[in-house]
């Protein structure tokens, strides 16, 4: 039985990834360690509740001594770090968290991984640390072009900074000591469980409330969009068949300009749900500062060497996720009335310390 160590498991990538693997996997425990920000959120979880191969911890990656403990109690297989400080507009109001959390979090983990898996003179057999890294290392991308695993590292944002730091960590452990990592760079991920600040979760719930839709600069800014459970699967398979100390971006040739994606949404639910729901909802505002206009990934590595590929195509993945945040209307309004996580925490049934 394989023992994961799953940070940031709270959160809208995380906890997509803790369903996914414990849908598909019988014989495999993950111990899920999130210090519950404002993004973490147990009702991700609910499905897993009863699981007795999910244990919650509530903690802080930067804590030596819990990972320590952890690490201990556990002797892990794997580390997935997807515990992050990820939003780039608050990255740009508080940039000393992103540092903290991304960057020192990353190097406990590290650190404390490799006190507990270095031999003498090697490392202990099938242990790997999988750091989940984002294309926003890569900067900003012109009008052609995409990011592949060799393009030159040229962050902008405080966020994308950081995580560029970390990669750069989790690099140096292997170059260094040669450590058993990977480190996978994702395009944007739109799905369920998404936090309401991000554009897609936020689009709708507003549409929803007849609320302004603020669309930064002039609209025309493309990301290059993927569905969240795609994007769990390639996490497994790195975690199994990626080349020791190898890069593997991930994204689904998706891109899209921000006002297209705004557009379908409301089209959708213009459509589907309420005729009041129109293009007189769309805002101009003033642009993000040191906005990025253009990510787009080129995934031929992690499909020629893995055979990942993405499944859901844009249009029937977003109408998936408009449906989901239709059909749970509950997990909205608990984040949105701020609660949430008392809430969920009171119900929650396994081992919380
Ligand atoms: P999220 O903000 O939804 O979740 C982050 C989770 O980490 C939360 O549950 C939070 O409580 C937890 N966390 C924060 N600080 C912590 C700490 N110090 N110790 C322990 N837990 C902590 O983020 P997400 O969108 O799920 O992103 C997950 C990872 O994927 C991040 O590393 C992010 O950089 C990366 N990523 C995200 C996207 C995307 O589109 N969302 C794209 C590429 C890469
Ligand atoms: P976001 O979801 O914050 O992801 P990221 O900044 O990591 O790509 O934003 C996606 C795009 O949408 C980005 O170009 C900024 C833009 N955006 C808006 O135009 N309005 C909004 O309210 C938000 C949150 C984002």
């Amino acid at each position: 039985m394989k023992t994961y160590l799953v940070t940031g498991g709270a959160g809208f990538i995380g906890s997509n990834f803790v369903l996914y693997m414990l849908k598909k996997y019988q014989d495999i425990r993950i111990i899920n360690l999130d210090k519950l920000t404002y993004a973490g959120n147990l009702e991700n979880l609910e499905e897993v509740k009863h699981n007795k191969n999910h244990i919650f911890v509530n903690g802080d990656i930067c804590d030596k001594e819990l990972i320590e403990d952890l690490f201990q109690k556990y002797d892990f297989d794997y580390v997935v770090n997807f515990a992050a400080e990820s939003h780039v507009d608050r990255s740009i109001k508080e940039p000393e968290i992103f540092a903290k959390t991304n960057i020192i979090g990353t190097v406990n983990l590290l650190n404390v991984a490799k006190e507990s898996w270095e031999t003498q003179d090697s490392w202990k057999e099938g242990k790997k640390f999988l750091q989940v890294s984002t294309d926003e290392v890569y900067g900003s991308l012109g009008d052609t072009g995409f990011f592949t695993e060799t393009t030159p590292l040229d962050p902008h944002s405080p966020y994308s900074s950081s995580k560029t730091s970390a990669d750069l960590m989790v690099k140096a452990y292997y170059d260094t000591f040669k450590m058993p990592i990977n480190i996978t760079r994702c395009s944007n991920n739109y799905g369920p469980f998404q936090f309401p600040e991000k554009l897609i979760p936020l689009l709708i719930n507003n549409c929803l409330n007849h609320k302004d839709i603020p669309v930064y600069g002039d609209g025309l800014n493309v990301r290059d969009w993927l569905y969240v459970e795609d994007h769990c699967k390639a996490i497994d398979m790195v975690i199994r068949e990626g080349r020791l100390g190898e890069v593997y971006n991930v994204g689904g040739h998706n891109e899209r300009t921000n006002i297209a994606i705004v557009k379908t949404v409301i089209d959708y639910l213009n459509k589907n749900v309420d005729s009041a729901i129109t293009e007189d909802l769309i805002k101009y505002v003033e642009d993000r500062k040191g906005h990025d206009r253009r990510y787009g990934i080129d995934p031929t590595k992690i499909k020629e060497e893995l055979g990942w590929y993405p499944e859901t195509v844009f249009e029937e993945g977003i109408v998936k996720t408009i449906k989901w945040y239709l059909d749970n209307k509950e997990w909205m309004e608990h984040i949105t009335s701020g609660d949430y996580q008392n809430y969920y925490k009171n119900m929650y049934g396994h081992e919380i310390s």
